[in-house]
């Protein structure tokens, strides 16, 4: 563990050693004894099933549905339809700030999507619930659907991804093309991708008068408890929201959907507690997707191998009633130094449920597209990929200008290349085989991932007994926020991990903010942080303070907190337990409060961005095309690394989605009916272990004094960026053969033509 060195750190602060350590899942043995009670475990008494009924067209209008057929049937209790919802206390198309996404809650007769909820039936078991889902035969008014990115006319959006401008610019792009010696133009075309959490979207929704229980996973449990009380008229306050645990979210997850939603509208109609879970299929459309992108770049370079433009152009799609645009040319803001930039977006609305936030907005999608051009422009150089990248990566932001950890880029390139042994690599496609004879290829992909930080609350006690609590409603979606924020809990408090009870996952805590946008160590981090030096401060207080202690007079910057005894810094012979100077002072327990938020003033200054470098080797049987990932080796610099054991699985998860989205996902949609043709595990391609034999994270050591005073950056979605692309990359060394449509499916290899 290396000596901490704070910023924006108040003297009084005091580390312990809990940071840093590779803890397993504090959860893991719940997890694997399968006695974690996920959202759907909970059956409170009196409970009714709740099934939707969902469109199968895409655009239209339902004119019939069979209620008196499910009603007939035994066992169905009510069916919910637009003619007799409960009222909404606001219109669920209202939208009053840009987190605040369009839902279908059977406002009208109106179908805007394939898969959207069109009534919910409520029965005593969920066998009956789907039967007398399946006997509302719906009847529709067809309009033709329209899907795909050239199915209307295109425009400019007022803002891409979290309300970033849709262009941006820096130098002359005609000029710097005008400039170049070596030119390439090329498009890129990435498909839809779900969500898919192992744990589709489900509620368990009770309502006692107006007050409401509701365990449900979320990513962001105090907007969602926002957005419930908005829709029902009621105060925040009425409303207990649990989500302990979450089996996966990615996004689809951050903001409460629509089919949860029916969930506590149908307990509310019923008035017993209701359970909904959404079938695989039904996550096809209502709880957000990646919207497919066509990417259009014109680079150049000049006969140094310096880039001269770099023009980025992403056209996508989104829903015909929403706005959530993929914001992938942002990809080319970050990495690259080229003299000129220009990053633009424009759109399509279509029949489809509105895309959201998918692990890496914009990042994912535009990586793979960005590392295949910068491939392309070096291969037209007629340099090394991996040497084009190390000449052309940025030393300060290129768009703003900013300064930022350029060095631990390097860092990553260097001890991500030797590990792999790049420098073998043959400069040429085509020149590796395996001893079986298939065709071996290595590819290289920077990755970034920008350090953000949102607003999070944390309350800090320490009991007479010399043990704490940290309260702070965070969400372990998986990634192991209770592991890695209980030990920074236990350090802030200068505790034992296991001295410290940890309570988290409940909307009546502290709001932590949203876990998202890989900000929730950082966020979650700094405020529990904070609330630990707060009541140590406050402990301090007391002792100094108190001419019977041996720390009297020492001041409050003059102590520090450790293994729950408070040291002078001049003389550590001179202590005192917590237990003790609690006791004397006659306090069951203390209190301290933090928050964690973005420092304003060091974001002006600095660009803050994790990075990384990802090397892919894959094979490819020359008869057939069927292309294997064998292996895959990245290096990240993401800052201070809380859990190694847990950083190093965020990190290979999302290495293996990059595989994925270079080579597995997708969601076919119809072209005629505009319903995805493949909403399910089985057709939906999604790698397993056979599919990436080797994968390793390496941890690059990094100290960036400026994203937080802990130094954390975060890890969840990097790992996505660079790998895609750099199995691209590794594709084109096997072959010679440039796939420019994801993913690089075997009919796309054979002809790159192929849809
Ligand atoms: Mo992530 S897409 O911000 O959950």
């Amino acid at each position: 563990m290396p000596e901490i060195a704070l910023t924006q750190t108040p003297a009084h602060v005091r580390h312990g050693s809990n940071i840093g350590q590779p803890l397993t899942r504090r959860d893991g043995i719940l997890k694997v004894t399968g006695s974690a009670r996920y959202a759907a475990d909970n059956h409170p008494l009196g409970m009714l099933y709740a099934v939707l009924a969902v469109s199968s067209i895409a655009r239209g209008r339902v004119t019939f549905l069979d209620v008196d057929a499910a009603k007939a049937h035994p066992r169905v209790v009510e069916v919910m339809t637009p003619a007799n919802k409960p009222k909404l206390a606001q219109d669920p198309d209202e939208k009053s700030n840009p987190f605040m996404f369009r839902l279908d809650l059977l406002q009208n007769d109106r179908v805007r999507y394939a898969n959207q909820p069109i009534a919910v039936v409520i029965a005593e078991t969920l066998e009956a619930a789907t039967e007398g889902a399946a006997l509302l035969s719906p009847r529709y008014d067809t309009d033709p659907a329209r899907v795909g990115l050239d199915a209307t006319e295109a425009f400019v959006p007022e803002a891409v991804g979290p309300g970033h401008p849709p262009m941006a610019h820096r130098g002359d792009i005609k000029a710097g093309l005008a400039a170049a010696s070596k030119r390439i133009e090329a498009s890129y075309e990435t498909a839809p991708q779900y969500h898919n959490a192992m744990e589709p979207h489900a509620i368990v929704a009770a309502w006692d008068g107006d007050t409401l229980s509701v365990d449900t996973p979320s990513q962001g449990l105090a907007m969602a408890r926002g957005r419930l009380a908005g829709l029902f008229g009621i105060a925040p306050e009425k409303i207990h929201i649990r989500s302990p645990f979450l089996g996966g979210g990615f996004g689809s997850k951050g903001m409460i959907s629509g089919p949860q939603v029916l969930g506590v509208m149908a307990a509310r109609m019923v008035r017993r507690p209701v359970k909904l879970v959404l079938r695989r299929e039904q996550m096809f459309g209502p709880v957000g997707h990646r919207a497919s992108t066509r990417q259009t770049f014109r680079v150049g370079a000049d006969s140094d191998g310096k880039l001269t433009a770099l023009d980025h152009r992403t056209k996508t799609t989104s829903s015909t009633f929403d706005d959530f645009f993929e914001p992938a040319s942002d990809a080319s803001h970050t990495l690259y130094a080229s003299r000129a930039i220009s990053t633009s977006h424009e759109a399509v609305r279509i029949d489809t449920g509105t895309p959201l936030f998918m692990r890496a907005p914009g990042e994912a999608t535009g990586s793979i597209a960005l590392e295949s051009a910068i491939d392309e422009m070096a291969q037209a150089c007629g340099m090394d990929p991996l040497a084009f990248r190390l000449a052309n990566y940025a030393e300060v932001e290129p768009i703003s200008g900013k300064p930022f950890s350029s060095k631990a880029l390097r860092d990553c390139y260097a001890q991500g290349a030797e590990r792999f042994g790049w420098q073998r690599r043959p400069p040429a496609p085509r020149q590796m085989r395996d001893r079986d004879g298939l065709l071996v290829g290595w590819g290289v992909g920077t990755a970034t991932f920008p350090a953000l930080m949102f607003q999070g609350n944390a309350k800090a006690v320490l009991r007479q007994d010399g043990s704490g609590i940290m309260e702070i409603g965070a969400h372990d979606m998986g990634q192991g926020a209770w592991t890695a924020l209980a030990q920074i809990a236990a350090d802030s408090l200068g505790l034992d991990i296991d001295q410290v009870e940890f309570r988290s996952g409940t909307s009546d805590l502290p709001d932590a903010g949203i876990a998202g946008g890989s900000a929730h160590t950082a966020t979650a981090g700094m405020a529990i942080y904070n609330a630990g030096a707060d009541v140590i401060a406050r402990l301090a207080d007391l002792a100094t303070s108190d001419n019977r202690s041996p720390l009297f007079g020492a001041g409050n910057a003059g102590v520090i907190a450790r293994g729950g005894r408070l040291f002078r810094r001049d003389d550590e012979s001179r202590s005192e337990g917590y237990a003790d100077i609690l006791t004397r002072a006659e306090l069951a327990a203390i209190e301290g409060q933090g928050s964690g938020a973005t420092d304003q003033a060091a974001q002006l200054s600095y660009a803050m961005h994790a990075h990384g470098a990802v090397f892919a080797e894959v094979k490819v049987d020359p008869d057939l095309g069927q292309m294997r990932v064998t292996r895959v080796v990245g290096a990240f610099a993401a800052g201070r690394i809380i859990n190694p054991r847990m950083v190093r699985s965020q990190l290979c998860g999302g290495m293996i989605w990059g595989v994925s989205f270079a080579l597995h996902e997708h969601a076919v949609m119809d072209l005629r009916s505009g319903r995805p043709m493949n909403p399910n595990l089985a057709e939906y391609h999604i790698p397993v272990n056979a599919d990436v034999p080797s994968i390793e994270a390496l941890l690059v050591d990094e100290h960036d004094p400026h994203v937080n005073a802990l130094g954390i950056k975060g890890v969840g979605e990097i790992g996505i960026t660079g790998t895609a692309g750099a199995v691209a990359n590794a594709v084109w060394h096997a072959t010679g053969c440039r796939v420019r449509k994801f993913p690089i499916t075997l009919d796309r290899l054979i002809n790159p033509q192929s849809g």
